[in-house]
């Protein structure tokens, strides 16, 4: 998954492009590249590592494209960060997705004497593109005659030193347009050009064609126009404000974002509820933080008389016998471009499911997807890690379950004002914690019932952004065969409430007699628990607040080992990659 962006317009667009790929660079920051052109040629700067150590290159220029890169094929070198181009580098590339047949054309290529720079599946389209000019067509022809030559997921910018303008292609992979005074922008994402325009035009699946100093958009071959809209956000939301990073930012936001969740026009909720009462089968279908969020939400729809199966997206493709005009889907994704989420969706979709999207971006493909859209309102969540998404989908699922039983929401609502009391106490206790833990060679995180969603959700904290091993199992399974990797001194991470308290604390003292650090997470206090972690509880709503302490810890321990919380290693916010 990585991140384009491309300027045509008044100013000098090398320095927009350069601080608008530090946007783009949650989506893949293992490399990134860019391209402007320079009179009469194109002038092309690439880097390895963090866009933000290398100063952008001096030209000024108002036709650029720029890419910040997760690497799929070829691993992170300068040869493989775009832009690609073609030998004579009269044609520049950026790509986001997968070109899936381009093993086929690069021996094509190559039989007809092409040479490759790089080890990327982008490199054919510049070479595509150059070979169809050879043959007499214009830059425009070339273009969409290679569109018709690849297959698999892309958005594409290309550029052609003899042509004003830049070409663009989207296919499974997001790009959006920005409309500004005298100038436009096309990228992955808002937020790379949002402090200049917050005009923007959502751009579908099969669009493609041409930004000069106008727009043309085409899909089946033929002009299409589609309307601009204005931004969710603005710039001032999605800046880091007082705090050193995304990531602590958006965890001490989640006070006001649970509430912003819960606050959804009651006849949506109504509607949605009706719907799930009269399917024959409700799933849960996410992926990582979102599918651990459905996981969690799955008691609650049980306590109102209501199975739900929570799957994950990419094993979604086993339960299609099972899919049919009467089962509901609920989709959950930040995003909403997750690749495993939209094919799950689409399969669905072909079976006649009712698609219900929980999504944090209101103008992403599973939104323009589903039948019933619930956005989370939690605004953009700009760290990889999602913290304050995973209570705001969790809010919005207990709000749902809860209306199956006529229940008051007023409970979840108590939840989210005491998650400021819960920050403001774990800040001090936490760091503290971490200390005890930074060196830790395993840790387990365990947990009953919604509790042990929980217990895997707080293990995937504590993995992807400190690099530490934590593994999250039902506390039931534990001596089943993990207990045998209890050492002395290993940390465990209890989650425990008022159901499932009493097995819950003696599995922790089977794991204490064998020598392990007891965290227990838990409203009240207890001697299994060598250090605790005290949460509210309100009304069975413990699984709510449960995982913030340990975003927080998670943070710490990332800090104090010298992990960058907001772009941890091999990591992407949106998997756009299957
Ligand atoms: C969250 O901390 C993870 N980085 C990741 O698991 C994420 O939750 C997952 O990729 C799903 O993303 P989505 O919610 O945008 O679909």
């Amino acid at each position: 998954m990585c991140g384009i962006l491309g300027y045509i317009g008044a100013r000098n667009g090398t320095p927009i492009v350069h601080e608008g790929l530090k946007a783009l660079s949650y989506r893949g920051y293992d490399s990134w590249g860019i391209a402007v052109q320079d009179g009469a040629s194109i002038v092309i700067q690439k880097g390895v590592g963090d866009i933000t150590k290398t100063p952008v290159i001096q030209q000024h220029s108002t036709k650029v494209i720029g890419h910040t890169r997760w690497a799929t094929h070829g691993c992170v070198t300068k040869e493989n960060a775009h832009p690609h181009t073609n030998k004579e580098k009269t044609i520049c590339t950026v790509h986001n997705g997968i070109i899936e047949n381009y093993a086929e054309l690069k021996t094509e290529l190559e039989q007809k004497g092409y040479t490759f720079a790089s080890q990327t599946d982008t490199e054919v389209i510049p070479h595509l593109i150059d070979f169809y000019i050879k043959q007499g067509q214009n830059f425009e022809q070339a273009f969409t005659t290679m569109l018709g030559r690849i297959e698999g997921s892309y958005a594409i910018l290309c550029a052609h030193d003899k042509t004003p303008g830049l070409m663009f292609a989207r296919k499974g992979s997001p790009l959006v347009l920005g409309l500004g005074k005298n100038e436009h922008f096309i990228s992955s994402d808002i937020p790379s050009f949002l402090q200049h325009t917050q005009t923007i035009v959502h751009l579908e699946d099969g669009d493609y064609g041409k930004i000069s100093d106008k727009i043309e958009i085409y899909n089946n071959g033929k002009q299409i126009t589609r309307q601009p809209t204005t931004a969710p956000w603005d710039i001032e939301i999605a800046k880091k404000g007082a705090y050193p990073h995304f990531m602590i930012k958006e965890i001490n936001e989640q006070p006001l974002t649970i509430r912003k969740a819960l606050n959804q026009p009651a006849e949506l909720i109504k509607q949605t509820a009706l719907l799930l009462q009269s399917a024959s089968t409700v799933y849960l279908v996410g992926c990582g933080t979102s599918y651990n969020a459905c996981a969690t939400a799955t008691y609650q729809f049980s306590k109102s008389g209501r199975q739900t199966i929570p799957i994950l997206a990419s094993e979604f493709i086993q339960h299609t016998n099972f899919i049919d005009n009467k089962t509901a889907i609920i989709a959950v994704s930040q995003s909403g471009e997750t690749a495993d989420v939209l094919d799950a969706v689409k399969l669905a979709k072909q079976k006649g499911a009712t698609i219900i999207a929980i999504v944090n971006v209101p103008s992403s493909t599973l939104a323009r997807t589903a039948d019933v859209v619930i956005p989370m309102n939690s605004g953009p969540e700009l760290s990889v890690i999602s913290t304050k998404t995973c209570t705001s989908q969790l809010a919005i699922l207990y709000t749902l379950a809860f209306a199956l039983r006529a229940k008051n929401t007023e409970t979840i609502a108590e939840a989210a004002d005491a998650s400021l009391h819960l920050l403001r106490q774990h800040s001090q206790t936490m760091p503290e914690l971490a200390k005890k833990m930074v060196d830790a060679k395993n840790i387990f995180c365990i947990g009953r019932n919604a509790m042990s969603q929980v217990a895997r959700e707080a293990a995937l904290k504590i993995k992807e952004v400190s690099y530490l091993h934590a593994e999250g199992m039902p506390a039931g399974e534990l001596k089943h065969g993990s207990i045998a990797l209890i050492e002395e001194g290993m940390p465990v991470i209890v989650f425990a409430d008022e159901e499932t308290r009493a097995l819950t604390i003696s599995n922790a003292m089977e794991v204490k007699a064998r020598g392990a650090y007891v965290i227990g997470v838990d409203s009240k206090p207890n001697p299994a628990y060598d250090f605790h972690i005290q949460i509210p509880d309100i009304n069975g709503l413990m699984p709510l607040l449960a995982i913030i302490p340990i975003q927080l810890l998670s943070y710490y321990l990332a800090v104090q080992r010298g992990c960058d919380p907001d772009k941890p290693r091999n990591l992407a916010k949106s998997v756009t990659v299957r």
